[in-house]
């Protein structure tokens, strides 16, 4: 069985109720439970932090022996020089998601320490996103 793992970054904790004419009004493990039973054949792990030192542990930690990883670093993707290097540094592939289009926000929101490390990225398709970065995993 596959080992995936999906990582979501500082706020993220709050999705469903930050923001939701941005983000939606589904809370993450309510969509995590539908993405589970959709892809029962796959282990899916679910791992959220709003400390960015938590988020390069976990990356360490599984970073060598799960087949894939969903990361969304959320505000972290925009300054985390420290997240970029772990991507870089593991051995596991990493597809970088974002639930919002980035580019059509804050010229802040342009910039990604993670997408040079990354085997590829999503964004902008809603929680949509991670279903499409499962499905460029299983390939
Ligand atoms: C986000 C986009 C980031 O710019 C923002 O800081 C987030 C969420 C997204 O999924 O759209 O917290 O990563």
């Amino acid at each position: 069985m596959k080992k995936l793992m999906i990582i979501n970054g500082p706020n993220l904790n709050l999705l469903g109720v930050r923001e939701p004419e941005v983000y939606g009004s589904l809370s993450f493990t309510n969509f995590l439970e539908l993405l589970q039973k959709k892809h029962s054949n796959l282990q899916i792990d679910y791992f959220q932090s709003n400390i960015e030192g938590e988020i390069i542990d976990k990356l360490h930690e599984v970073g060598f022996s799960f087949d894939g990883i969903i990361l969304n670093a959320a505000a972290y993707t925009h300054t985390s020089v420290g997240i970029g290097d772990a991507v870089k540094a593991i051995k596991t592939p990493v597809v970088e998601v974002h639930i919002s289009n980035t580019f059509s926000r804050e010229s802040f929101r342009h910039q990604s320490y993670i997408s040079p490390h990354a085997k590829g990225v999503i964004i902008g398709f809603g929680l949509q996103s991670y279903e499409l970065a499962i499905e460029s995993l299983l390939k």
